[in-house]
C-alpha cells in the first residue's frame, strides 16, 4: 500500500519536500538539528499534579518527580503513524533502587488487545550501583512474546544530559543513544505483524516499580531520598500526525513518512554499525534472542552473534534465567512478567 503511494508521488513534489525539510538543518546530511517543541506545543500531562510536574520558564524543559505521593508523567498530545521521538534526559542521581523512568511510545489507551509499543526502560539501583535500562517493543498485541534487550551504560546518565531517540518508520525501528544506535529492528516477514503499525503517541514517566526495577524487586524505593527528579529538554517529535480509528491516513502521511527515510537517523553510517555492534557487543547483558529457556528456539527475526552468545554462556545468564523461569511459569503472562523475573547482577 505504502509503497503505491510512494511510486506514484511526483518527483517534483518529493523533491520540494525535501528541501523544505532540510532547510531548517545545518550540514543536515551529517548531523540533524531536531525541531525542539515546547511542552505546550505538543505535550500534555498524564499525572504528578503542580508538584510533581515542573516545566521551565522557557518551557524547553520538564521536571517529573517522584516522591512518596506520586510519581509524574506526560504524553504528547496527538498520536503519530511513524515517528522520530526523542528528548535530552538526566536520571536521578544518588540511591535509585526500585525507580523506573520510562520513555516510550505506546497506543494501549485505543488499541487494547492489539496495542503497538516501543520503550526504553531505565531501571534504578542501589547506591554506587550503575543504572541499567532496556528496550522492547511490541506490535498488534504481541504481549506474550517480550523481545526485550537489557544493557548498562558507557557513561552516568545522572551526570548530564544524554540524548535518547526512537526511530520508527514503515520500514524500520532504530533506538539511539546519543549518535550512536543501539538496536535495530528492520520489518520483514520475520517480524510480521509484531511489527508497530498503528499510531502511536509518546509518553514520559517516572514511577515507583519496587516490585521489580532493581533485582527483580529485591531492593525497594527508599523515600528518604526523595524527591527522585528525572529532566528532560529539547524533545522533539517528528511524524505525521493521526487519527488512529481512521484507517486510511496512510496517503496523508505520505510527506512526512518519505522524510523519515531521508533523515541522517534513518541511515546508520559503517562507523555507526561499528559503534553499535560494538555497544551491544559489549554493554548488553541480556537478550531474549538468546534465552533459550525462555525460547527454545530463538525467534525468527533473531540473528544470533557468536561473540554474544559466548558471552552470554560465560556469565552464566541462562542458568540465572532458568531457575527464575521455572518459577514464573506458573504465574499469568502479563507484560513483560516473565523477563522482570530475571535477576540482575548486583
Ligand atoms: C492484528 O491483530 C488482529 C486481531 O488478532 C487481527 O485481526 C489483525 O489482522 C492484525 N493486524 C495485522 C496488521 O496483522
Amino acid at each position: 500500500m505504502y509503497d503505491q503511494f510512494r511510486n506514484s508521488l511526483s518527483k517534483t513534489t518529493l523533491c520540494l519536500s525535501l528541501l523544505l525539510f532540510l532547510q531548517p538543518f545545518t550540514g543536515a546530511t551529517t548531523t540533524l538539528q531536531p525541531h525542539i517543541l515546547p511542552f505546550q506545543k505538543g505535550f500534555t500531562q498524564l499525572f504528578g499534579g503542580d508538584t510533581n510536574l515542573l516545566r521551565s520558564d522557557d518551557d524547553n524543559t520538564v521536571h517529573l518527580h517522584l516522591n512518596q505521593y506520586t510519581g509524574a508523567g506526560f504524553r504528547s498530545s496527538d498520536m503519530y503513524n511513524h515517528g522520530l521521538f526523542s528528548a535530552r534526559i538526566k536520571l536521578p542521581s544518588e540511591y535509585t533502587a526500585g525507580i523506573v523512568v520510562a520513555f516510550y511510545t505506546s497506543n494501549g489507551d485505543v488499541f487494547e488487545k492489539t496495542h503497538d509499543e516501543l520503550d526504553f526502560e531505565f531501571l534504578g539501583n542501589i547506591k554506587g550501583k550503575p543504572w541499567r535500562f532496556q528496550t522492547n517493543l511490541y506490535g498488534n498485541g504481541s504481549t506474550s512474546r517480550g523481545r526485550e534487550e537489557r544493557y548498562t551504560l558507557w557513561f552516568d546518565p545522572s551526570k548530564a544530559y544524554h540524548r535518547y531517540t526512537i526511530l520508527w518508520t514503515s520500514s524500520k525501528i532504530i533506538f539511539y543513544i546519543d549518535e550512536i544506535p543501539i538496536r535495530e529492528i528492520l520489518r520483514n516477514d520475520e517480524t510480521g505483524s509484531d511489527f508497530p503499525s498503528k499510531p502511536m503517541a509518546l509518553y514520559a514517566t517516572i514511577w515507583d516499580a519496587s516490585n521489580w526495577a532493581t533485582n527483580g524487586g529485591k531492593y525497594k524505593v527508599n523515600y528518604k531520598y526523595a524527591p527522585f527528579i528525572t529532566e528532560m529538554t529539547d524533545l522533539v517529535l517528528h511524524g505525521c500526525i493521526s487519527n488512529p480509528i481512521q484507517e486510511l491516513s496512510t496517503e496523508s502521511c505520505l510527506e512526512t513518512n518519505t522524510q523519515l527515510e531521508t533523515i541522517h537517523y534513518n541511515n546508520i553510517t559503517p562507523k555507526q554499525r561499528t559503534a553499535m555492534k560494538r555497544f551491544r557487543e559489549k554493554y548488553m547483558y541480556y537478550s531474549y534472542c538468546y534465552d533459550t529457556l525462555r525460547y527454545t528456539i530463538p525467534p525468527p527475526e533473531c540473528v544470533i552473534d557468536p561473540v554474544i552468545r559466548q558471552r552470554f554462556k560465560e556469565n552464566g545468564r541462562p542458568e540465572l534465567g532458568h531457575r527464575h523461569h521455572r518459577h514464573s511459569r506458573k504465574r499469568n503472562h502479563v507484560l513483560s512478567s516473565q523477563i522482570y523475573e530475571i535477576q540482575d547482577e548486583d
